[in-house]
């Protein structure tokens, strides 16, 4: 088992197979000038293979596969395969652009991949076109109604901009109303690559709920799982759901299941943490599977308590990328 010194056990990966993206996000990347680390660096997918089933054996059963862009990097649905051989594994879950996949859904559904999240931060094509600095709105969109067809949970990610995106907040909210997904609405971290906190913060968490309860007078919550990022709810009679997550206004450190490991193999007790262990040049130094699991027993003892806070007092540049972190 893996337990931090504050006694949450550790049972959710968060693997990021790419640093790449085929879109530049606003507010995950700049539009030029990305450091696109060296194809050596990156785990292998055979290392990525071992390192899960070790953390497995350790009482990993949940793995979210992040990116970057994971369907960028060659062969993964080939890793998704190998993946699914491990049956410690009860759910392996995506976080997707859905730029490249309306054509796998069917091989999707037929491995142990139980929910796809696919960001989606507009419904109308030209400010899509203006968020992602990509003309891809059209086949995200195929992307989404095929993913609601389809056997895979579906939830969408909507990362809240003022003045960019929030006159479109209802528009997602009507989209619950024949579609069987959950609508998630982001607030907005400062995690841009551009080294600075940029946004203006305005649209947290309750804005965002007083904008849908004043047009929605019957909205109601629904009971979430302690370690889920989002506090949900439903408009009564719509097939879907909606979620806010409030990134900023509040963390979910106390009942926190999770770790990351970096596409290069950085070991990340913590989304706001600078990363503790490179895992991939313990592994290339020949570190057997006993080594490793000494290795990750001993290190999630660094968990912080309440990473929010520890980020905050190290008063860092926050300069990474969403991309490199895998969210
Ligand atoms: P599930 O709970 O597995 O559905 O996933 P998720 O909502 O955590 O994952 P997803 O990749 O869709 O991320 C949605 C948003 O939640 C992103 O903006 C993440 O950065 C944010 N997020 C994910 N994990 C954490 C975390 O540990 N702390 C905080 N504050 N935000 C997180
Ligand atoms: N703030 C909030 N969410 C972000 N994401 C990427 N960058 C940011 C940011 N700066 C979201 C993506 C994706 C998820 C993994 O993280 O939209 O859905
Ligand atoms: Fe790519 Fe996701 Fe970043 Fe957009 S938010 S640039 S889709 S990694």
């Amino acid at each position: 088992m893996l337990t931090d010194n504050f006694g949450r056990q550790i049972s959710y990966l968060r693997l990021a197979v790419t640093d790449r993206c085929n879109l530049r996000c606003q507010y995950c990347m700049p539009a030029h000038g990305i450091d696109i680390v060296d194809r050596k660096e990156l785990l292998t997918f055979k290392e990525m293979y071992r390192v899960t089933r070790v953390l497995s054996e350790l009482g990993v059963n949940k793995v979210r596969l992040t990116g970057g862009e994971p369907f960028v990097r060659k062969d993964f649905i080939k890793f998704l395969e190998m993946l699914s051989f491990n049956d410690k594994l009860e759910e392996i879950n995506i976080t997707t652009n859905g730029v490249l996949i309306v054509n796998h859904i069917k091989e999707l559904e037929a491995l142990k991949v139980k929910t796809i999240n696919l960001s989606i931060d507009s419904l109308d094509k030209a400010n899509f076109a203006k968020i992602t600095r990509r003309d891809v709105f059209d086949d995200v969109f195929k992307t989404l109604e095929a993913l609601e067809r389809s056997s895979l949970n579906l939830k969408l990610n909507c990362v809240v901009q003022s003045d960019v995106n929030t006159h479109e907040i209802i528009d997602f909210i009507e989209l619950t109303k024949h579609k069987n997904l959950a609508v998630r609405f982001i607030e907005e971290m400062p995690f841009n690559g551009k080294g600075q906190r940029s946004m203006k913060e305005e649209w947290n968490y309750n804005k965002i709920l007083h904008k849908i309860k004043s047009n929605y007078s019957n909205v109601t919550p629904l009971i979430s799982d302690k370690s889920s990022t989002s506090h949900n709810f439903k408009v009564p009679d719509y097939k879907g759901s909606f979620g806010i997550i409030p990134a900023f206004t509040r963390t979910i450190c106390d009942d926190c299941n999770r770790i990351r490991i970096t596409s290069t193999g950085i070991f990340k007790n913590c989304l706001f943490d600078n990363g503790v262990f490179n895992i991939r040049d313990f592994i290339r130094q020949g570190a057997n599977n006993d080594d490793l699991k000494q290795l990750f027993m001993s290190i999630v003892k660094q968990k912080p308590e309440n990473g929010f806070i520890a980020e905050a007092n190290r008063n860092n540049d926050v300069s990474e990328s969403m991309s490199t972190i895998g969210g």
